[in-house]
């Protein structure tokens, strides 16, 4: 793998325009890019056809949650577009994900990583407790979620940083962890309680990580890309 593509930019912007221009700007810096529920309701396949004709991997961040059919159907879809990478929800269901993972392969025969949500992070123990009425630690449902996700066929998970030496440990290593919730060091955690600098989340394990307004929104986007690009190569170097 070309290590840049280690590097997801989730391109958390409003219009099909902004999304051109932040990718621009960063240039060959970055292969990678998660196209998500506010870009996509807004510009549509449009978007992953242009991206797709730079050369650039496109991460489909949807979060599909619904009956087995319609996720199967729609992840078959997206596969059509040749995404790289999409997202389901584990609680959709064991079926669901089985389904969904047999129609992930993208028209040149190659499988589309599909990923799996556990807890979103925005929810903690009371929701498990007394939202879902179930009695067990938060991160031993993830881990469980996680491995459910991995017997119904699908490639990895996303998860935050400090979840990704115990599912490596759960499901193996050539399970994918991406994990969102990176901050530079010196940068504002903002709304991520759990967050890690991309040579932290490297060296823990993470197989990818997504960054987004630290890029998007910083003064000096394609300076700020590089310097993550070099804390990654860094990160990778020094994995036990
Ligand atoms: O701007 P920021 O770097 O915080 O962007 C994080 C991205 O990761 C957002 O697109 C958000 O939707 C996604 N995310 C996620 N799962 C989480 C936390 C953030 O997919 N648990």
């Amino acid at each position: 793998m070309d290590e840049r593509e280690r590097l997801i930019v989730a391109l958390d912007v409003p219009s099909f325009e902004e999304a051109e221009k932040i990718v621009k700007t960063l240039g060959d810096e970055v292969i990678f890019y998660k196209v998500g529920l506010q870009l996509y309701t807004s510009a549509g396949p449009q978007v992953i056809k242009y991206l797709k004709e730079l050369g650039k991997k496109v991460f489909l961040d949807l979060k599909l949650h619904d009956i087995p059919n319609t996720v199967a159907e729609t992840v078959s879809v997206a596969s059509s577009y040749n995404v790289d990478m999409m997202t389901i929800h584990t609680f959709g269901g064991f079926e669901m994900m089985e389904v969904a993972q047999k129609r992930a392969w993208k028209p040149d025969g190659n499988q589309v990583i599909l990923l799996g949500v556990t807890i979103l992070t925005s929810l903690d123990q009371a929701f498990l407790n007394d939202f879902l009425g179930v009695d067990r630690n938060l991160k031993d449902e993830i881990l469980q979620l996680a491995s459910l996700a991995k017997s119904a066929g699908l490639s990895g998970v996303v998860a935050s940083p400090n979840e990704v030496r115990d599912i490596k440990l759960q499901c193996g290593e050539e399970f994918i962890v991406v994990t969102p919730g990176i901050r530079p060091e010196g940068y504002d955690s903002m709304d991520h309680a759990r967050s890690a600098s991309p040579k932290e989340a490297i060296i823990m394990g993470a197989d990818y990580i997504v960054v987004g307004r630290p890029i998007v929104q910083s003064d000096d986007p394609l300076k700020s890309a590089r310097e993550i690009q070099e804390k990654i190569r860094n990160g990778l170097s020094q994995r036990p």
